[in-house]
């Protein structure tokens, strides 16, 4: 078996306990302190993340929404090492967001199904966690899993409700996809209305992400070179909320629905179930 390269006896037994004996580990990403493996053995598939240095304190939240937040069949179980912070959940089968809108935005064709993949996945945040009093707070292309059984969310660091907030600071999710009335300020300062509604601003920027290949801002109309800023510095022009939005059009019929809520004021936006139906809409 190959090993995890930290301090790993308990994540291993919970892995075995999972999949079975003689585990197979593939590295997934490694990144900002966290690093994920797909963990598979002959009876059973897990992701492990595991959090040190700076992303020690991120896993470990992540944990602590999992337990909280208790969908069916996602966590498997969480700890503390010496120097780090682990995770075990469910491995979930399927295409993220991005990868299942790969046929639109190569070929132009399977509207149907893009706007079916847009529609459930904006259905998944409403009746996971909207509904419950929980906002996501790093939604993105590859933050859905969208298995036989329906949308699963991943990444939840962020996540949070009333009283299980998360810390106070900028610099949660992606410049790009964050709402002008978020840019400047902590997710934790929001309420919880504004948490959602800045979810939604989000969804509309993953599915026009998806299927233009393209993020919705136009920086180079704007004057703006986001690589030659720093995230502060992005964040502060998106805050001001005059870039405007880019023109290629591949899906007009679908960017209109996106647009009016990119444009649109926290107050204004559509709830992420709404959201759906008029993704829906579309199709028929
Ligand atoms: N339970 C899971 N099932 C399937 N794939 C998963 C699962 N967990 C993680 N992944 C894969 O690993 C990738 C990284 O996971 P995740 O987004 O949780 O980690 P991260 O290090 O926090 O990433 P980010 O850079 O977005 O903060 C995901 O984009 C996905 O491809
Ligand atoms: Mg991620």
């Amino acid at each position: 078996m190959e090993r995890f390269p930290f301090d790993h006896a308990e994540v291993v037994a919970v892995a075995e306990a999972a999949c079975g004996r003689a585990l197979r580990l593939r590295e997934v990403t490694s990144r900002r302190g966290a690093v994920v493996w797909d963990v598979t053995g002959p009876e059973g598939r897990v992701a492990v993340k595991v959090g040190s240095g700076d992303g020690e304190a991120a896993v470990s939240r992540e944990a602590a929404v999992l337990q909280e937040l208790d969908v069916p069949d996602h966590l498997v179980a969480s700890g503390r090492g010496t120097d780090n912070s682990w995770l075990v959940t469910r491995w979930f089968e399927g295409p993220s967001t991005w990868d299942a809108f790969a046929r639109f935005r190569e070929s132009g064709t399977g509207r149907t199904e893009g706007i079916e993949t847009a529609a459930e996945l904006c259905e998944a945040v409403a009746t996971t966690l909207h509904d419950r009093g929980w906002v996501h707070g790093d939604l993105h292309p590859d933050h859905g899993i969208h298995t036989s059984g329906g949308v699963r969310l991943i990444d939840l660091a962020w996540t949070w409700r009333e009283g299980l907030r998360p810390p106070p600071v900028t610099g949660v999710g992606i410049d790009h996809f964050v709402p002008p009335e978020l840019a400047l300020r902590g997710a934790g300062d929001l309420p919880l209305a504004g948490g959602a509604a800045a979810d939604v601003y989000t969804l509309a920027a993953t599915v026009w992400t998806c299927a233009t290949g393209c993020r919705p801002l136009d920086y180079a109309a704007a004057g703006i070179t986001p690589e030659r800023l720093t995230s502060d510095q992005l964040r502060a022009r998106i805050a001001a909320g005059r870039i405007p939005l880019r023109t290629e059009e591949p899906w007009p019929e679908l960017q209109s629905v996106l647009r009016q809520v990119l444009l649109s004021g926290p107050h204004d936006r559509p709830s992420a179930r709404d959201l759906a139906h008029s993704l829906i809409r579309l199709a028929s």
